[in-house]
Formats: C-alpha cells, structure tokens, sequence
C-alpha cells in the first residue's frame, strides 16, 4: 500500500495553523457524512486515524496527516507529502455561523493552498451530485486543479447499478467538459481501493 505509514499532524480551525505549506497535498472533501474519513482510513489502511461516525458533522476540524515521503527521482530530496481531511459541507444541524465559517476556510484553502495538488471528492454513489459537489467541480475545472470522484457507498447498490451510476457520472462529465476522473469505491468492502491509491498517489506526485 503506497498510501501507507500516514500518522496525524494536527487538527486545524483555521487555514493559517496548518502544516507549512510545502511538499505535496490531496484534500478529501465531500457533503457531510459522504464518508471522507473513512475513505481517508481505508485508503491509508489505518483504522482509528481519521474519526468517523454515524451523526453528520463529525469532523468540524480541517486535519492533516502526514505520509512517509515520497520518492523521488535520482538526485531529488523525497516529497514531503500529506492528507487533509476537510469538514463535511452541507449539513443543516451545524449552527449557520459555524457553517458560514468553513465555507469561508474551505474556500480560502482551496485559493491558497499552493501545496493542494488535487482534491478527491467524496460523493455517495446514491445520491447524485449535490450543489457543494457541483461548486466543488466547478472550482477543480476554473482552476486545473485535478478532481478524482469516488463514488463511494457502492455495497449500498448491486454491482449492476454501481457501474450504471459510474457511467452515468462520466457522461455527465463529458458533457459538461470536465476533466474530472471518477470510480467505484466502498470503505466497507474495499471495491476500488487499489486504483484509489494509485490515484491519490498520482496527484501527490504531481
Ligand atoms: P463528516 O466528517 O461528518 O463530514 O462525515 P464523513 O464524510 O467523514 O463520513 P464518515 O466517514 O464519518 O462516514 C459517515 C457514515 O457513513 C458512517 O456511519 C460510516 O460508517 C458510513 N460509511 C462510510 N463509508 C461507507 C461505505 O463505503 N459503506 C457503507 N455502507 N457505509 C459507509
Ligand atoms: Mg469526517
């Protein structure tokens, strides 16, 4: 697993007590309870790390995790590279000023955050997307930022009606001509994670 060794840096309520904003990062950003953190934890292969629950609203934190750095090529320092898991968006039980706040953080990290290399989506693959997945894409493509989907939820669909939804997504894209790449992915039964891996990896590497 090229993904793992990740251990927790910090938890940050703001975009300026992140980590030094050098080396190589992919954010994980998605509705609330979409399942980032758990995609986080799968991919990295580390169950605790990222906090997962049932209640929406989970993570109200923007928290990194470093990775083992990364190789690069001959007389190159290895890539100091890191995973960020931002806050769910979208849930109305959080207080409007809370709310307020991260769309504000989230939006300023996306702007400035010269180290984000790409950011992986996280949409449940039974709901179509939403309107902070569509502000989402509609930032990745305005700014070539890369934007890799993972449909994820997929043991909740036969695996008939994962591809249809797959498919779907992909026509969607190209019909609106967004470079966006999209997959399967379940954190509860592991489809996807492998070519999830490579693609983290590939934006890290980036
Ligand atoms: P916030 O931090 O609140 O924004 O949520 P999150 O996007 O980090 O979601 P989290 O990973 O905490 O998961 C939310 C709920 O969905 C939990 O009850 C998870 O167990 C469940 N869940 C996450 N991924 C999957 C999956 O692939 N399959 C199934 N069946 N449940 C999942
Ligand atoms: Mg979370």
């Amino acid at each position: 697993n090229p993904l793992q060794g990740a251990s927790f840096v910090l938890a940050a309520h703001r975009i300026d007590q992140l980590p030094a904003d050098s080396g190589g990062e992919v954010a994980f950003a998605g509705r609330s309870n979409a399942g980032k953190s758990s995609a986080l934890n799968k991919l990295t292969g580390h169950h605790g790390l990222a906090r997962t629950s049932k209640t929406p609203g989970r993570t109200q934190q923007m928290v990194a995790f470093a990775l083992p750095p990364l190789a690069q090529g001959e007389g190159m320092p290895p890539l100091d590279v890191r995973l960020i898991d931002l806050p769910g968006y979208g849930y109305a039980k959080v207080p409007e000023p809370l709310r307020e706040h991260w769309k504000r953080e989230i939006d300023a990290y996306l702007h400035q955050r010269r180290s984000l290399r790409g950011v992986v989506l996280i949409v449940d693959i039974r709901h179509p997307l939403k309107e902070f997945d569509r502000m989402m894409l509609a930032f990745c493509q305005d700014t070539a930022l890369p934007c890799h989907v993972l449909l994820t939820k997929a043991d909740k669909l036969s695996r008939n009606q994962s591809a249809q939804a797959l498919a779907a997504m992909r026509k969607q894209f190209a019909a609106e001509g967004l470079l966006a790449t999209a997959q399967v992915f379940s954190s509860a039964e592991g489809t996807g994670v492998d070519e999830a891996r490579e693609a983290v990896v590939a934006l890290l590497r980036r």
